[in-house]
């Protein structure tokens, strides 16, 4: 049965399962199991698919995500991670930013049924052309996987309300193949809290993501 989470707003628990209240009962976003409760209909969510459930599984501790809050989403892929966001901040508006095509007509299917999510076809080292219609949030959440992403994410970051909250997943194989992981996300450390950032959480996602780890900074 569904337990409601003290720490983390939006997300339950079921034995070993994370789970988040599905906002579109009887659809499956990515062949995940759909769980009963006594107050509607919940969705499995797999670490092993999602890095922020991963985040979570390693104890991460920063959750901002409310269910009225504002989230720009960069690197939504097909809406696997997306999607329980979307389940989160039923209330809110989820920006999904997505360069591919192809990721990106799953992801317009998707926000045909989540009123909440409204999909960008863009490049998120491009923000202005989103930026403007957008405002400012209160998450951002990046996970595109590219060499250039803390200086994708400064960029995005700077669309973000004071004493907002920034995830950076950093996949530390794409920054530079020969460097080992720690010093990647050190290096990456280092240079957001230069840029002005206050870095308030770092988790290691490995088992759950291989050579990923995960920054989470606030605006001062
Ligand atoms: C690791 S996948 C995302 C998985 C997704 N975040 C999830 O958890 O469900 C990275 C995605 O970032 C997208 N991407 C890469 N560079 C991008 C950019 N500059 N702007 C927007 N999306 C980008 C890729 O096309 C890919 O779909």
């Amino acid at each position: 049965m569904p337990v409601r989470s003290t720490e983390w707003e939006g997300v339950y628990a079921d034995g070993p399962w994370l789970l988040t209240r599905n906002l579109v009962p009887g659809a499956v976003v990515y062949g995940e199991g759909l769980v009963r409760g006594s107050d509607g209909e919940f969705r499995r969510w797999d670490a092993n698919r999602s890095k922020l459930a991963a985040y979570l599984k390693r104890g991460g501790r920063v959750w901002p995500f409310r269910l009225r809050s504002s989230v720009l989403y960069l690197g939504a892929g097909s809406g696997t991670t997306a999607s329980h966001v979307s389940d989160i901040c039923a209330d809110g508006i989820v920006t999904a930013v997505e360069i591919s095509p192809r990721s990106f007509r799953d992801l317009l299917a998707l926000a045909e049924k989540r009123p909440n999510l409204v999909p960008i076809l863009g490049d998120a080292a491009k923000p202005e052309p989103y930026a403007g219609r957008l405002g400012s949030v209160d998450v951002v959440y990046q996970d595109v996987a590219q060499r250039d992403q803390e200086a994708i994410f400064l960029r995005n970051f700077e669309l973000v309300r004071s004493g907002g909250t920034g995830f950076l997943m950093m996949k530390a194989r794409s920054a530079d193949i020969s460097a080992s992981p720690a010093k990647i996300f050190e290096s990456t450390k280092r240079t957001l809290a230069e840029a002005g950032t206050e870095v308030i959480d770092f988790r290691n996602l490995e088992p759950f993501q291989a050579d990923h780890g995960v920054l989470v900074v606030r605006k001062p």
